[in-house]
């Protein structure tokens, strides 16, 4: 008989194919954004389930999840939607897409720096009226030549974008929790501490997954450690801004733009910079593209067929 398997949010059709070929694959033709009792009865009889970054997946839907469930694959490389610590007090693995979104994702960071850099927000804004006329002295925005790029977290994600902000003649410095050896480093300098990268980040690209430790670590503190007219960029998770004080930095210009692409409670965003010009925002685009959302799906269908062939699976991150 075949597994069963719920796939909490719709799929590009060839993955969809996929999943119905390998399972009874309960899939989401709405695409509507189950709520977490929903999630509970929709997993009944299923043996594992393919969710997506939508779902808060904590120990309260972990403990309802019937005894069949034995697998969290997770469609993103991020986990921090899931309580993986509680579905391993219950035997469930927990699996991620690593690797595949690594290009996209490090596209999408150097994209919100250079809108924030250069003022991409207001010149669009601009070119679409007809009050605009070049001067030598409109919308002057921040060059990255010889600029210094702090990157926060240099995982695969971290590591791409130093490669691309090198080309545009960055110099690269970087907090990780060990050092890189010198040939991954590749001449980026390694800082022993957040107040070392901060004080040094023309520059800010935050790249590291969303811990404990890594929660706010962007704060009214922290804030005063950047250069004056620094630039705060973000392709993570939102949960390492504290919006309020990062608001203010860019209400009263220490930080002189911002660039993000993920948020505190997405799909919500913080009223704060909706109406900021100085903030160019996109809505959760890094993975966004055919090529790296269909490798996704593949390798979170794939996670599950190998669980289920062999018991386990390499993406396991619990
Ligand atoms: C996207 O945000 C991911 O974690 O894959």
């Amino acid at each position: 008989m075949k597994k069963k398997v719920l796939v909490t949010r719709k799929l590009l059709r060839s993955n969809e194919e996929r999943a119905s070929k390998l399972w009874d694959a309960k899939l989401n033709l709405n695409d509507e954004v189950y709520s977490q009792q929903k999630i509970i009865e929709l997993s009944q009889g299923c043996d594992g389930i393919l969710s997506s970054l939508t779902e808060k997946i904590d120990e309260k839907v972990i403990n309802s999840l019937p005894p069949s469930v034995k697998i969290i694959s997770n469609f993103a490389v991020g986990f921090g939607n899931i309580d993986h610590q509680a579905a391993k007090k219950r035997n469930i693995i927990v699996t991620n897409t690593p690797d595949v979104l690594t290009d996209a994702t490090a596209e999408i960071a150097m994209l919100l720096i250079l809108g924030a850099c250069r003022r991409a927000k207001e010149g669009m804004e601009f070119a679409r009226k007809e009050n605009w006329k070049w001067s030598a002295d409109f919308l002057i925005g921040k060059q990255l030549t010889g600029s210094r790029l702090g990157i926060l977290g240099m995982g695969r994600i971290g590591r791409a974008l130093a490669k691309i902000a090198k080309s545009f003649g960055m110099e690269i410095h970087y907090r990780n929790r060990s050092r890189l050896s010198p040939e991954i480093e590749n001449g980026a300098k390694f800082h022993e501490s957040i107040k070392s990268l901060f004080s040094v980040s023309d520059v800010l690209s935050i790249c590291c997954p969303a811990t404990k430790e890594t929660k706010n670590i962007v704060n009214k503190e922290t804030l005063e450690y950047f250069p004056t007219g620094a630039i705060i960029t973000n392709v993570a998770r939102g949960d390492m801004i504290e919006d309020e004080a990062m608001v203010e930095a860019l209400a009263n210009r220490k930080i002189y733009a911002i660039g993000l692409d993920v948020y505190k409670g997405e799909p919500k965003i913080n009223s704060g910079y909706l109406n900021q010009s100085t903030a160019f925002i996109l809505p959760h685009l890094g993975s966004a593209t055919k090529k790296t959302r269909t490798a996704m799906a593949d390798l979170a269908i794939s996670n599950i067929d190998e669980f289920f062939n062999t018991g386990k699976c390499k993406n396991t991150i619990n």
